[in-house]
């Protein structure tokens, strides 16, 4: 099928708030045929080393004080000044990406984007989708997959939030669930309310919860070890009334990147704090092997630190078969991370985040090598999230198979939820079940 073409009126950025009230760049696209077409743009606080650079104003201005030094004026100029180079010409999104690329001459390399900002490529990309779909006369979702039934993505929800969300209260980023067992997504997405909310209450209950809404809107509770975490929830969903494993399975997102250190030669330490214990790579393998044995969990994301490639192999050849080893930091959504995982088989599965790419078009073809490549793919939101909801169709468009947004609280997840909700609605849909 041919892509859509879009002929650009004007560009206007503007700086809006996310959901952690820092400054982000939103846009919007105005058609030749005075349509408008907006996207904000999200942003991550456990970022990847290797991800596209997002443009901060970083200096001392009026306008930058308050914010402090997190306006992104600059990212809005940027997009201001390449507007002559999109106006008044008959574009498909691929062109119009590869003119970002162009124009930064970023060559899609780990950390591109460090003149142009990958927020101000994202804004511009985003737009331009939204508006090809305008054009399309159909949903983002339907741009992407025009035929047959859309798949609805299976959730992976965060119940505990830890790290650099919740002011580590817990060493690992998040304990998530997956609800394995749902017959569809309304019915999943009830199974979780009932978890998250349960939870809320069990440590209410016994007085060790320090904060009801983390970062991505899951739970903020001091837990000494992750096994003590993770039996937590198991109790969260047995009191909802569900089974472990059979209808709801955990998942967790350990960010180890956020808690390794790594020392002069070739060899680091994983220091979990709250456990008060250190592990060597090999130790920090078989410390996570010993609980994904214990525990019903079916997925881990950033197991290892993103350059520990060995341990990522190591760790893989062993647990493959059993569990899903999701690569969020250690590929940054960049196909030649990518590619060095698929030849040294570091992993079966990728975190796809369009910011860390920083373009739809070149987002869509780092998932589909993955999938091509028999990877699982998770399409994931980032923990300064906004109102929009592009996101599910994304995902849905791109028959993800997974999605990551966050927990079942505040409406910037909600918002991504609620599409989902709406296609189920609206549209012919199957419920993906990749854990069956
Ligand atoms: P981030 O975290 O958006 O803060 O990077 C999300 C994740 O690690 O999956
Ligand atoms: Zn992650």
């Amino acid at each position: 099928m041919s892509e859509p073409i879009i002929n650009i009126k004007r560009l206007i950025p503007f700086q809006v708030l996310d959901s952690r009230g820092r400054p982000t760049v939103a846009l919007t696209l105005e058609l030749q045929d005075g349509s408008t077409h907006t996207a904000r743009v999200p942003s991550g606080a456990s970022t990847g080393k290797h991800e596209a650079i997002e443009l901060r104003d970083q200096n001392n201005s009026n306008s930058n004080k308050y914010y402090f030094g997190k306006s992104v004026n600059s990212a809005i100029a940027n997009i201001k000044s390449f507007e002559s180079k999109l106006v008044n010409k008959d574009l498909t999104l691929s062109q119009i990406d590869n003119l970002i690329l162009e124009n930064d001459g970023a060559n899609e390399s780990a950390n591109a984007f460090a003149k142009f900002g990958a927020n101000s490529a994202l804004a511009i990309s985003l737009c331009a989708t939204l508006a090809c779909a305008h054009v399309n006369g159909t949903s983002v979702a339907r741009l992407f997959s025009p035929k047959n039934d859309l798949v609805i993505p299976m959730p992976m929800v965060n119940i505990l939030s830890g790290g650099a969300h919740a002011n580590r209260c817990m060493d690992i980023q998040d304990v998530l669930v997956i609800p394995n067992g749902a017959k569809d997504f309304p019915e999943a997405l009830s199974w979780i309310s009932a978890i998250r909310e349960t939870a809320a209450q069990l440590g209410k209950d016994a007085g060790n919860l320090t904060n009801l809404v983390a970062d991505e809107g899951g739970i903020a509770i001091s837990f000494k070890s992750i096994a003590q975490a993770c039996e937590f929830v198991v109790k969260a969903i047995e009191k909802v009334g569900l089974v472990p494993s059979e209808q709801v399975s955990l998942a967790l997102d350990v960010a180890a990147t956020q808690f390794f250190k790594s020392d002069s030669g070739a060899n680091g330490t994983y220091s979990l704090e709250n456990e008060g214990r250190t592990f060597n790579s090999l130790q920090f393998i078989d410390y996570l092997g010993n609980l994904v044995s214990n525990l019903p969990i079916i997925s881990i994301e950033d197991p290892f630190a993103e350059d520990d490639w060995d341990a990522w192999q190591i760790f893989t050849a062993k647990f493959e078969k059993k569990l899903q080893i999701v690569g969020d930091d250690l590929f940054t959504t960049n196909s030649n991370r990518l590619n060095k995982g698929l030849t040294e088989n570091s992993a079966n599965s990728i975190l796809i985040k369009v910011n860390q790419n920083g373009l739809i078009s070149k987002t869509k073809s780092v998932l589909e090598i993955a999938k091509n490549h028999g990877f699982a793919t998770i399409v994931s939101a980032r923990s300064g999230e906004t109102e929009d909801s592009w996101l599910a169709d994304l995902a849905v468009g791109w028959q993800a198979e997974q999605i990551k947004v966050g927990s079942t609280h505040g409406s910037e997840r909600n918002s991504k939820w609620n599409r989902l909700l709406q296609l189920c609605a609206t549209e012919k849909v199957v419920f993906a079940n990749p854990f069956k």
